[in-house]
């Protein structure tokens, strides 16, 4: 049997807080209903005590969705606890999620504290917030350039304060994959209580090796992990749910399963992007608009004789209609004759070669060709003497 990894989604928080992609509240219920349909595990809804206008979002996703637990985010400060507690109030399933730093540069330079003195905090902060009756995840923030020794005595302690979730993340994006993995493994060998909470993983995307990461964390044992619908979130963002969820499917030998319904990544990312007024590069892996389709002539002839020559994923897996060839001057004769083809013109032999002659004449001077440019190649060609 697989194992399943909880997705616990983080676009209407970390997501959320890219300049520009700022959300009204009954837009982030709308994005959250849809990541409910999607199957998420974990809606991270907000900062609740950042603004009233996250405050109220986490109340209202709160109230509108009922399979997903809902999270808040905390530092661990005692006026943030307490504020989403109130936010989650609603929840069916609530968690408030707290943390503080746990690398040595954040300990002196954005604390301007000690290694015992944040320890100390992270356990008040998790008992606190574990005394308001909701389950509780603790981010140990930048883990990913955190002491080894110092960050399991850190999670031991969390743990036994009663955390059910640690999170461990590579906050500034640092860790190289294999390391990333090897820092999770060392937490499942030195912790003498890690089987009572599970452990999450959230990387972010600064050498873009956020999923990289992530697959490594999951590889090594965690069984959650913390995802952005396109990748968005701060800086170069955080690792792409519809990434996670079709690396699992493809590598069903990892022997790791989510609940992620496919079939609806491609709407989710489009909503996103348009809500969000953030573009989705046309090269992004599963979503981008190019993700399927096939632009030189050597790989539009292998796609054509068969799919799986130059495709890993079916794109109606996704949600995404059907593959696309398009034409430029790269294009073969194979994928211009499929085309007319499909616009009703059956030419081959000397003919095609004309086409496909005048075709590239056009190509060059236009980059891609369309269907309304094949149907003026199709229909002058001359007669030829025979
Ligand atoms: O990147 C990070 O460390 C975070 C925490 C607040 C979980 O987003
Ligand atoms: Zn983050």
């Amino acid at each position: 049997m697989a194992d399943k990894i909880q997705i616990f989604d983080t676009t209407l928080r970390d997501g959320e807080q890219v300049p520009g992609c700022q959300l009204a509240t009954e837009e982030k219920i709308t994005i959250a209903r849809e990541l409910e349909a999607l199957g998420v595990d974990v809606i991270e809804a907000g900062f609740p005590i950042s603004s009233p206008g996250d405050f109220l979002s986490v109340i209202g996703i709160s109230r509108a969705v009922k399979e997903p637990v809902v999270c808040g985010l905390t530092r661990a400060k005692q006026e943030d606890i307490d504020v989403a507690a109130e936010a989650l109030r609603y929840a069916k399933r609530g968690r408030i999620h707290t943390g503080i730093g746990s690398s040595d540069v954040h300990i002196k330079h954005k604390f301007k504290s000690g290694r015992e003195q944040v320890l100390e905090q992270g356990v008040w902060a998790v008992q606190y917030a574990k005394s308001k009756g909701y389950e509780v995840e603790f981010y140990a923030e930048d883990a990913g350039r955190a002491d080894l020794p110092f960050l399991a005595q850190m999670i031991e302690a969390v743990i036994k304060a009663g955390a059910d979730v640690v999170n461990i993340p590579d906050t500034t994006g640092y860790c190289l994959p294999h390391l990333y993995g090897k820092r999770i493994q060392y937490l499942f060998d030195h912790v003498s209580n890690i089987d009572k909470a599970i452990v999450s993983v959230h990387c972010h995307n600064d050498l873009g090796m956020a999923t990289a990461n992530t697959i490594e964390g999951l590889v090594h044992g965690a069984r959650q992990a913390e995802v952005t619908i396109n990748g968005i979130g701060e800086r170069a963002g955080n690792t792409s749910l519809e990434e996670v969820a079709m690396i699992l499917k493809t590598h069903q030998d990892l022997g790791l399963h989510t609940n992620i319904k496919s079939e609806k990544l491609y709407g989710i990312s489009k909503l996103v992007s348009s809500m969000m007024r953030m573009p989705v590069q046309p090269n992004k892996a599963i979503v981008g608009a190019n993700a399927f389709a096939h632009s030189s002539g050597i790989h539009q002839d292998g796609f054509l004789k068969h799919a799986e020559n130059y495709e890993i994923i079916n794109p109606a897996d996704v949600g995404v209609n059907s593959s696309s060839i398009v034409l430029t001057a790269r294009s073969g004769r194979a994928a211009l004759k499929h085309r007319l083809e499909v616009l009703g013109y059956k030419i081959e032999g000397q003919e095609l070669d004309i086409v496909y002659e005048n075709f590239l004449l056009v190509a060059d001077e236009k980059k891609q060709v369309n269907d309304q440019d094949l149907e003026v190649l199709a229909t002058n060609i001359p007669v030829l003497a025979r």
